[in-house]
């Protein structure tokens, strides 16, 4: 049995529907905020070995009783609020999410483990999901992201992010918590909500709606499909040392520009446009403000140590994603009534 945050989310319900699958009993806690949908739970109605809890990680008292009750032998915290434009205009809920909330689980988690003995206190692991954008900016030159880069986030989203980190880090140095933090790169993948980019382009696309493109379109990212993220965190899971932090990416940097092309290409082959092509619809609109440049993960730690690689190629990946938004009009349509 594992507690897992955040479940409902894009990259949480897609490693539950896999642990489930491979076998394993999941608890899952997320208190559905706009970003948390059950219908990404669907596959698992009814199955005895994944229990579905509304409640926020905020909620320390929820915490220990599922702890008591359910005895896991990890939590895998995804639980965040993890949009960065979001964080512009309201960084508050960002705060008490991300740092209140990560503070909370490891204080629960550091009372429950401390009370374990023999082989379960051994065995018990705290996994803490983190991002690249802690460590700010790159400049083109610049080599990629390791474990000892400095940390220097720029947003709010990325400065909640640190600082949860550094609680992590804290409490396995202060306390001897088993943690473990991963950092990975941009994710894409089925189920991620439409604000973000990949999903963004491709459900306005379909409708032939404008497909925003900040700045300059030039800022890198490093993307990995989201499948290969939960499949990452597994093995972190079972064979990372406690205490170490482990970068996760797909040696796939490219531009933003080159994301919404590449959109373009597959839906003009998968979903032609009446007249035109998709590309027609690409609209430069005004940078996010202190935006990032360019984030490149140096994989090699995660690598070396566990011998995970990414199984999907960029082309693969996004392929299949593309292919999934097509396939899956309805979740889209019923996200997009429940913002209205
Ligand atoms: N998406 C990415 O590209 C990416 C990359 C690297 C790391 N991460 C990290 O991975 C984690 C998951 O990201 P995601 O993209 O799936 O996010 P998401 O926004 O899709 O999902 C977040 C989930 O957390 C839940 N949640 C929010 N606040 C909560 C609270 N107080 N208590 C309980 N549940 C709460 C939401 O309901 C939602 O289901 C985050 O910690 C994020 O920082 C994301």
């Amino acid at each position: 049995m594992i507690l897992v945050t955040g479940g409902a989310g894009f990259i949480g319900s897609n490693f539950v529907l896999a642990a489930v699958a491979a076998g394993g009993r999941v608890v899952n806690l997320d208190k559905l905020t706009y970003a948390g949908n059950l219908r990404n739970l669907d596959p698992l109605a009814g199955d005895p070995r994944h229990l579905f809890v509304q409640g926020d990680i905020c909620d320390r008292g929820l915490v220990r009783e599922l702890l008591a009750a359910h005895r896991p032998r990890a939590i895998v915290h995804f639980a965040a609020e993890s949009h960065v434009d979001r964080s512009i205009r309201g960084p508050a809920e960002f705060v008490q999410t991300n740092v209140v909330g990560t503070f909370s689980l490891l204080e629960e988690a550091r009372i429950f483990w401390g009370a374990l003995e023999g082989r379960g206190k051994a065995a018990f692991r705290f996994l803490h999901v983190s991002t690249d954008e802690v460590y700010g900016s790159l400049g083109p030159a610049d080599p990629a992201f390791s474990e000892t880069t400095a940390y220097q986030p720029n947003s709010p989203y990325s400065a909640s992010k640190a600082a949860s980190d550094h609680f992590v880090r804290a409490y396995h140095h202060t306390y001897g918590l088993p943690v473990l933090t991963t950092n990975c790169s941009n994710n894409y993948g089925p189920m991620q909500y439409p604000e973000k980019l990949i999903p963004l382009v491709i459900c306005n696309a379909v409708k032939g709606k404008p497909l925003p493109v900040y700045g300059d379109g030039m800022n890198v990212r490093d993307w990995l499909y989201v499948s290969d993220h939960c499949g990452a965190i597994r093995e972190v899971l079972a064979r990372g040392r406690p205490g170490e932090l482990y970068n996760i990416g797909g040696a796939s940097e490219r531009t933003n520009f080159h994301i919404v092309n590449t959109i373009c290409a597959l839906l003009d082959e998968m979903h032609p446009r009446a007249k035109g092509r998709h590309a027609d619809l690409i609209t430069f609109v005004k940078d996010r403000p202190g935006h990032d440049r360019r984030y490149a993960i140096d994989a090699s730690k995660i690598a070396g140590e566990l011998g995970w690689r990414p199984a999907e190629t960029f082309e693969s990946g996004m392929a299949k994603t593309v292919r999934w938004y097509l396939d899956n009009e309805a979740w889209v349509e019923e996200i997009g009534r429940r913002a209205a």
